[in-house]
């Protein structure tokens, strides 16, 4: 039995040996990115490196990498895809190209794994107008002893990688697949055939670097030719155990068997449903451990986790599973992952609080939404329909919480399709208008320079801190709104705030009042304002350079946030400071209104 972590050992050791320096997994949630939601592959955090920016580490590279991948999401509970995975990757910026990074990859498989050369087929890009058929790599992959009929060469849709966004670096690719039957096939056609029906399974990729897509569509050569390679560790580490499937896998066979062991029925690994709760769950513990403290909501990554929680929810009541369940499958994700990724086990408690409140915020509308769904085909069947329009979809979205999937999924069992095209539009426009809700924090009341409202622009500030001081770390403002009267302030937190917990607030800020704090701002760049920690949505800023406010006494940094003003000069200005209100906005978003007297 090879396991995850002997794996992780054996590709980092091989490639340490070979000049490439390891470098840690980044996060889920990109940095400096808003064409994505997610890292979907280790190239991802490295595209400064790959256009031409010097790695402080060198120029050859390796990491095992979180990732996170939703255009796969309807393969999901078949033999080989997973949502979330982990990436062994190796790099070469500017260094070594395809011969030698091919030889590597296979010299690994081969001599590290001693997987027989037999079992693998190999495809390559067939050329098009940009870019011609790539023999070279044919030839290479041939020279090693992978016999000719195994090579295939296929279009742009299969064989080119990238970008990972809307622009970036990407080429054309090699890739390997091992055949899980080993079988051999008679034609490129029989092969695509067999790879559908998931005979063979695509365990390595060795992307050859050489263009930059650029925002006209165009392609451009990169200054550098890069290798960027990615192979799935779940899969391979199946493969390498002779398991058909990935839910085979050490870090995913306990979290399947603990979802089988809460179903009444009977149920085992090859269920469908018990399939999609494990990926699903584990992709949400993920995402919900990592650092970035993403939490479900209605638009960007929290919709992608609302989705994944949901369609567990779903699939769940489908076997059987009744009452809460989210938190018992989540302990089992929190052992199975928190050895490689330490803040899983720290953000632990945070991962079942929420999986807990959107758990109980999705049972009490999956039953109500389900009847509403039902009568609707019924009508619709009546009148010898066979579509549910985008307007009913999204419907069932606003008023029950149902994710496309969800409405699709039930839909297609009864024998309708969806619009989704028309879904996605008037999602789009929804998540457009919450977006915009959220830059009004950088705009709102900003205009208003009277001294009423600078003086509750300043207690902001401090409220702001004061809920990461007192309450939760992870609080961060999601909106503001100032009138001369009184300050009104939204943050991500899904309880009501105890008397208690207001009053520490409220004493919070009065002791940085009595203090007698300055407020001062300088002009910098957004690098420096991130290195001294100010506050703020970086994702969302064009501009080079921002102003931060400081709010400090002697040596002690009671605030510091991004921030067009105005402020105050001294915090003794407020007097004192009061929360007179407090209320749930939304799911997961509270909102406080506060006054200085
Ligand atoms: N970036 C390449 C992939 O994800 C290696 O397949």
């Amino acid at each position: 039995m090879i396991s995850s972590s002997d794996l992780k050992k054996k590709y980092i050791k091989f490639f340490q040996k070979r000049g490439h320096k390891l470098i840690q997994s980044a996060s889920l949630i990109p940095e400096n990115d808003p064409s994505v939601l997610f890292t979907t592959a280790g190239m991802h955090p490295l595209v400064p490196f790959l256009l031409g920016e010097p790695h402080p580490l060198g120029k050859r590279l390796c990491n095992v990498q979180k990732c996170l991948r939703t255009d796969d999401i309807e393969d999901v509970g078949d033999a080989w895809h997973l949502t979330f995975f982990e990436m062994l990757g190796n790099w070469s910026l500017g260094d070594y190209f395809k011969d030698e990074a091919i030889k590597m990859s296979f010299e690994f498989l081969t001599r590290e794994l001693s997987i027989p050369k037999e079992r693998f087929s190999i495809t390559c890009f067939e050329g098009d107008k940009d870019v011609p058929r790539d023999d070279e790599v044919a030839s290479t992959w041939e020279r090693l002893g992978v016999d000719k009929n195994r090579i295939h060469f296929l279009p742009k849709g299969d064989n080119w990688w990238g970008p990972a966004g809307r622009t970036g670096p990407c080429g054309p690719d090699t890739e390997m697949f091992y055949h899980v039957n080993d079988l051999q096939e008679k034609s490129t056609e029989e092969f695509s055939r067999l790879c559908k029906d998931q005979v063979f399974c695509e365990i390595w990729n060795d992307v050859l670097m050489q263009y930059n897509k650029i925002a006209e569509g165009k392609f451009e050569n990169l200054t550098q030719k890069n290798i960027d390679t990615g192979m799935g560790l779940e899969r391979t580490v199946a493969i390498l155990n002779g398991f058909s499937n990935v839910y085979e896998c050490d870090t995913v066979a306990p979290i399947i068997d603990k979802v089988v062991s809460m179903s009444p029925g009977k149920t085992d690994r090859a269920n469908r449903d018990a399939r999609i709760i494990t990926d699903h769950m584990r992709a949400a513990v993920m995402i919900l451990g990592d650092d970035k403290g993403v939490v479900p909501s209605n638009v960007d990554q929290g919709y992608i986790l609302r989705r994944l929680i949901r369609r567990s929810i779903r699939h769940a009541k489908i076997l059987g599973i009744n009452g809460s369940f989210c938190k018992e499958v989540a302990e089992v994700v929190v052992e199975a992952m928190g050895e490689s990724y330490q803040e899983v086990r720290r953000n632990s408690k945070r991962v079942f609080e929420e999986l807990d409140n959107e758990e109980k915020r999705f049972s009490t509308t999956l039953e109500n939404g389900t009847k509403h769904l039902e009568r609707e085909l019924q009508f619709l069947g009546e009148a010898g329909q066979k579509t549910l329009d985008a307007k009913g979809a999204f419907d069932l979205f606003q008023s029950f919480g149902f994710p496309l999937e969800i409405t699709v999924e039930m839909c297609r069992e009864k024998g309708f399709s969806v619009d989704e095209t028309g879904f996605g539009k008037l999602m789009r426009e929804h998540q457009e208008l919450s977006r915009r809700g959220a830059e009004q924090k950088f705009k709102g009341g900003l205009a208003d320079n009277s001294e009423a409202t600078t003086k509750l622009h300043t207690a902001t500030h401090l409220l702001n801190q004061a809920l990461r001081a007192v309450v939760d770390t992870s609080i961060c403002q999601m909106g503001s709104n100032i009138t001369p009267e009184r300050l009104r302030f939204d943050f991500n937190y899904d309880r009501k705030l105890t008397d208690d917990q207001i009053k520490k607030i409220e004493d919070w800020v009065n002791n940085v009042i009595k203090a007698e704090a300055d407020v001062s701002f300088e002009i910098m760049s957004v690098d420096a304002a991130k290195k001294v920690g100010a506050q703020g949505v970086f994702e969302e800023r064009y501009e080079q350079t921002v102003k931060v406010y400081t709010i400090a006494k002697g040596g002690t940094i009671y605030s510091r946030e991004i921030c067009g003003g105005p402020h105050v000069k001294n915090t003794r200005e407020l007097h004192s400071f009061k929360i007179i209100k407090q209320e749930a906005v939304a799911a997961g978003i509270r909102r406080i209104k506060a006054v200085v007297i």
